[in-house]
């Protein structure tokens, strides 16, 4: 045991603890809201697309508009997948997690396309943002309808667009497409969260970032983190009217149980997000004209607080933000992925900038040193 170790009490969960340094986001920070390189989240997810949040953390500035279609183009571009690629997601089975398809994906991706082939962070960032809604998208179609689809969709130039596009096979209306990019822009970085942070160990070994990124997906795919919204909506889809929603809450809560997409290790009065994925979920129910699950997720939110003092976090609303949208519950989580994908490669490039090992110690709870017993005399 090393003296540093048996002087310190282990905080459980990391909780609280600074583990290193970041100018990419401001979480939970007393009197500070949430910000992406000193811009406010509420200003980003009103006036700015998810392309020119993708080029703010991974250039450090907002792209003028000769970048920005420039970038736009670029990851235009880099859609199509290649064909040893295709082939992996024919072959994968059409039961897997679809997080698991992205997982898998981007490692294939990282043998076909290394980063020691001259490709540099950035080239393999944008190589992932722009293919991941191709990756999963072809796999869906080839195993739902046995259809091998055209993933680049130019005439769709924003990821939410294209996402859209693909999915349901028209083009999204305006409404959908900006609920979607919102949706990206709020769900794209946000500091040390658990699976950014097993991006930065993975690249602080001096790894690729193809490896970094396959491991913050593996991250991300639990029902703490990214998989909240999943579990959210099969909870919220459980219940008829709000007042039998209550009588379910209660009897989980009675239980101990989680109600996944409340509560949050940062923010404990609020996760900043939230009203604003739930000003577009309100939108999206209205014109779809829901009359039920809105109003369950609000009887819901207010049970929460008035029993538990929790508040929804972004997973909650941003489950029914999707489902209007007309995806798949078991894509929820994909989605997540897609719009990490820019903070993850942001925390990669930051990371690499300034690294050391991250290696940090345990505090001992094993048995006292003893005598090593031959085998006829262990019990
Ligand atoms: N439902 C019911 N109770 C909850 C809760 C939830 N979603 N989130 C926290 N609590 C309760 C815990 O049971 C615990 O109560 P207790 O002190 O009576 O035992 C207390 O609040 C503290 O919870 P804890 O799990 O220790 O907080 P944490 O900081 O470790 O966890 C989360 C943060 C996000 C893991 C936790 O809130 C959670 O599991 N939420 C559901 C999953 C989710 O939505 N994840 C997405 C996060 S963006």
């Amino acid at each position: 045991m090393s003296d540093t170790a048996s002087a310190q009490k282990a905080v459980s969960g990391l909780e609280g603890i600074a583990a290193g340094e970041t100018a990419l986001s401001t979480v939970g920070k007393e009197g500070l809201d949430l910000t992406y390189r000193g811009y406010s989240i509420r200003d980003l997810a009103e006036q700015a697309s998810f392309e020119e949040v993708i080029y703010l953390l991974l250039y450090g500035k907002l792209p003028a508009r000769a970048d920005l279609d420039r970038y736009r183009s670029l990851l235009i571009s880099l859609r199509d997948l290649p064909t040893p690629l295709r082939v992996i997601l024919e072959q994968l089975p059409p039961t897997a997690n679809p997080v698991d398809v992205l997982r898998t994906g981007c490692s294939a991706l990282g043998t076909l396309e290394p980063e020691e082939d001259g490709r540099d962070a950035h080239a393999i960032a944008n190589r992932l943002c722009a293919s991941f809604p191709s990756m999963l998208l072809y796999w869906f179609h080839f195993h739902r309808n046995g259809r091998r689809i055209e993933t680049r969709a130019e005439a769709h130039p924003t990821v939410a667009e294209q996402f859209l596009y693909l999915l349901h096979g028209v083009p999204p209306s305006a409404l959908h497409a900006r609920a979607l990019d919102t949706a990206f822009i709020l769900h794209a970085e946000h500091e040390f969260n658990a699976s950014t942070f097993t991006c930065r160990v993975i690249i602080s070994t001096l790894s690729d970032s193809y490896s970094a990124i396959t491991g913050g997906i593996g991250a991300l795919r639990g029902p703490l983190h990214g998989g909240a919204d999943e579990g959210a909506m099969k909870l919220l889809e459980r219940f008829s009217s709000p007042d039998e929603a209550e009588v379910g809450i209660r009897k989980m809560l009675a239980k101990k149980e989680k109600i996944l997409g409340f509560g949050h290790r940062v923010y404990k009065h609020g996760d900043p997000r939230a009203p604003i994925i739930k000003g577009l979920a309100k939108q999206l129910a209205e014109e779809a004209g829901d009359r039920r699950l809105f109003p369950i997720a609000e009887r819901i939110e207010k049970l929460l607080y008035s029993e538990k003092g929790l508040y929804p976090n972004i997973d909650f609303y941003s489950a029914l933000a999707y489902h209007f949208l007309g995806i798949p519950t078991f894509l929820f989580t994909p989605l997540f992925v897609i719009a990490r994908t820019s903070g993850w490669s942001a925390h990669i490039l930051e990371q690499r900038a300034h690294n050391r090992l991250i290696r940090p110690v345990a505090v001992y709870t094993g048995p006292a040193p003893r005598p090593f017993p031959a085998i006829d005399q262990r019990s």
